[in-house]
């Protein structure tokens, strides 16, 4: 279908939803042999939140959403497509956790499905919803990101254990015939060879559910923290430099830099290296830890009800996760 007039997706709206159960440093010391002393001075982290045992990915998903959809002044009616990015769906093969969070948001018919990227999730789905609105299939999409890391997470390893934070972020990207609220850029790619740098070996075709597999705690998440750290420092810094070059823009006019909350040393790395001002980064892995494809959108949420971010302002995205996969995304906040 040809369009005479080029619609563009913008940013119209931030929600999020953190659980209330906070995992503090020194819980983790009565559990494990760890300190909080180590753990802020490695990861920066200070506390994390745990989902209910009852509380599902998609129950924080739909908190985020609705969050999201009431901020963009619509109604879940107007919502023509729901994409979650998640590694911790509600059920590892079927349903997507999009379909149940449109039976949860009251949404009958709709183009919902699952997008799998680990912590670049979030902006991948981006990404997707800007090709469908800018192809003209689609005018408003829900875009989330949620996790529940705590189900896959093995409180026996301080490698992991320490990192990883439930959560669920929400966004609403709408078509505009307005340019300069459409995204800027966007690029997402990933490297399967690194495969095994981040990885929950099963359930899955490879290792299917069985009680050895349960035995050698397969179902866990497993990580090359030392390698995976290495990599993100250089895989951010280069697609931020590159995204940067592209669009003729310099790292010090951006006024938001919201990088993947992994590790403050990694976010740090990544600043220094971009020469990036303090004020310019916005950093919540302290009180969140690491929520995979929910720390971008949970952060944007933060600095949004900080009364931080204004219509317009240019927001640079900068992530990297499981897969291997990275994604950077440049796009100006378009909601009110
Ligand atoms: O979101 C997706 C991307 N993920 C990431 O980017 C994660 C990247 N990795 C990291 O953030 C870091 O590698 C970790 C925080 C996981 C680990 O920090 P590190 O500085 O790389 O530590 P390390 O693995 O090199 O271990 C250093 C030492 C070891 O002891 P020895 O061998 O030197 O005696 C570990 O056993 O620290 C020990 N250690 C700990 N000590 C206290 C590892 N974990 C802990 C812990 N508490 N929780």
């Amino acid at each position: 279908m040809s369009r005479a007039i080029p619609q563009y997706a913008s940013f119209r709206s931030i929600g999020a939803y953190a659980p209330e159960k906070i995992l503090s440093n020194f819980d983790l010391e009565k559990m494990i042999d760890t300190s909080d002393e180590w753990i802020v001075k490695r990861t920066g982290i200070k506390e994390r939140r745990i989902a209910a045992l009852d509380e599902s990915t998609s129950d924080m998903a739909t908190k985020a959403a609705k969050i999201a959809i009431d901020r963009a002044n619509l109604s879940t009616d107007d919502i023509d497509l729901i994409v979650c990015a998640t590694v911790t769906p509600d059920y590892f093969n079927m349903p997507a956790t999009s379909c149940i969070i449109s039976e949860k948001l009251g949404i009958r018919d709709v183009q919902a499905f699952d997008i799998s990227a680990a912590c670049s999730g979030f902006v991948y789905a981006l990404s997707v919803a800007k090709a469908f609105i800018e192809s003209g299939m689609k005018q408003n999409v829900l875009v989330i990101g949620a996790e529940k890391f705590s189900s896959i997470v093995d409180y026996n390893d301080r490698g992991t254990c320490i990192l990883f934070g439930d959560g669920a972020g929400a966004a609403v990207i709408s078509a505009t015939d307005k340019e300069d609220e459409g995204f800027v850029d966007i690029h997402a790619s990933a490297d399967g060879s690194y495969a095994d740098f981040l990885i929950t070996p099963s359930p899955g075709s490879v290792n299917p559910m069985s009680q050895k597999a349960l035995d050698e705690g397969l179902n866990f998440v497993q990580m090359k923290g030392n390698e995976t750290f290495k990599l993100a420092v250089k895989t951010l810094t280069k697609d931020v430099k590159e995204i940067l070059a592209k669009n003729e823009i310099n790292s010090e006019d951006i006024p938001h830099f919201i990088p993947h909350q992994a590790n403050y040393r990694i976010i740090k790395a990544v600043g220094d290296a971009l020469k990036m001002r303090e004020d310019q980064v916005v950093v919540t892995v302290d009180k969140y830890g690491n929520t995979s494809a929910a720390s971008i959108p949970m952060a944007i949420n933060d600095l949004y009800e900080s009364g931080n971010l204004k219509y317009g302002e240019l927001m640079l995205l900068d992530t990297f996760g499981g897969g291997l996969t990275w994604a950077s995304a440049l796009l100006p906040f378009s909601g009110k």
